[in-house]
């Protein structure tokens, strides 16, 4: 699989080493895997939804965790532009989808659709000569998917558009092409589609204290007043969350950005979180307390907003994550420091620091 054009870019960037932060972990609930507490009640507590990424790996145990612990899953590729359809001449192959209906459905969980437009996984066919042609096209491909899955109550409709050099729009692709015109049609011909769904843009490096993020907030934050002002039909931000040891969080920013966004009437969504431990010590109990220490202090400062009503881990487990997986991930651990521990469950999919972290965190948030 190979890892989004837009994370590679971050190796041409300068990232802040290091976090040089003291942790430590509560020792709260420890217990067997059937009387953990479970993170999706946890946060329905508390308004908030919990979720997961999620491939269909058949493994038991894995299943189990997705299961018991998410109230949402997200196909974490199978939903993208050109899997559903990849050329003009091949019919539209829905096949691996409705399976993740049939497992959302058997688990009381809900889907969320990610995504019907990514710049860097474009569906070719459908760009016409045209804006009138493309409009056509595409919009044939949002009402086609969006109308079939009426179980799908939210949607990335466009994901990542920001840029990170000039953080305006992207300037490829549809977007690039047509600018806020394009995103509009999407936004409208999804409502349209499904009119029961919560619409939302999703875009990344909105979390750190380094300028990049911050130059993104602000753009991300200009595109949601032009949407708004255009009268788009726009329900979230997704944030999508991928945390990284290099690149030290700013929680206090990224709530100044939900606010934000809060005031424009929409609500955030934290919607692909991990923590990448990329530059964290070998020692693995040390690693998992400062991974658990990004996790609280990340959650803890987002969630204080009410406008967050959602967390979708990216995945939940290390026995299927793509930073480990995806072995071109531009932010690999050194050699010889042993593999990444990114996610909430190790690889047997028992419980990690983290865990306990965010069952913390979800259980002690002000209730929305
Ligand atoms: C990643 C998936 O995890 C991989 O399986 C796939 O190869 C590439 O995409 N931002 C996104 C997600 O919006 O769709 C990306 O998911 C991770 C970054």
């Amino acid at each position: 699989m190979k890892p989004p054009g837009s994370l590679s870019a971050v190796t041409r960037r300068r990232a802040v080493a290091g976090m040089g932060v003291a942790l430590c972990m509560p020792a709260v609930w420890r217990a067997r895997a059937d009387s953990l507490p479970v993170l999706r009640d946890l946060g329905a507590a508390n308004g908030i939804e919990v979720g997961s990424a999620f491939s269909l790996d058949p493994d038991p145990k894995y299943r189990a965790v997705i299961a018991r612990h998410c109230a949402v899953i997200t196909p974490e590729w199978q939903m993208k532009p050109p899997q559903i359809k990849p050329d003009a001449e091949s019919p539209y192959n829905f096949s691996i989808v409705d399976r993740f209906m049939e497992f959302a459905a058997q688990h009381r969980q809900a889907i969320h659709g990610h995504t019907l437009y990514w710049a860097h996984l474009p569906i070719d066919w459908a760009v016409g000569a045209t804006f009138e042609e493309t409009k056509r096209l595409y919009g044939g491909f949002i009402r086609t998917v969006a109308g079939r899955y009426r179980q799908v109550d939210t949607w990335d409709v466009l994901n990542e558009l920001i840029d990170d050099d000039s953080w305006k729009l992207r300037t490829d692709y549809l977007v690039g092409q047509y600018g806020y015109d394009f995103i509009d049609f999407c936004l409208r011909t999804a409502r349209e589609a499904a009119p029961h769904a919560r619409l939302a843009v999703n875009d990344y490096w909105v979390e750190c204290a380094a300028q990049l993020c911050e130059g993104k907030r602000a753009g991300v934050l200009d595109m949601l007043k032009r949407l708004k002002a255009m009268g788009s039909p726009l329900d979230a931000l997704g944030i999508q969350s991928h945390l990284y040891s290099r690149m030290p969080i700013d929680p206090d920013a990224t709530f100044g950005l939900i606010n934000e966004a809060a005031g424009l009437g929409l609500e955030s969504w934290i919607s692909e979180l991990d923590v990448n431990d990329s530059t964290l010590p070998a020692d693995i109990a040390e690693r998992d307390a400062q991974v658990a220490d990004i996790y609280t202090r990340y959650l803890t400062g987002t969630l204080r907003h009410p406008a967050v009503t959602r967390v979708i881990f990216w995945g939940i487990s290390d026995y299927y994550n793509w930073v480990l997986y995806d072995k071109e991930h531009w932010d690999q651990r050194p050699p010889e420091t042993g593999d990444a521990r990114p996610a909430l469950f190790d690889t047997a999919n028992d419980p990690k620091p983290a865990f306990y972290a965010v069952a913390r965190v979800l259980a002690e948030a002000r209730p929305r």
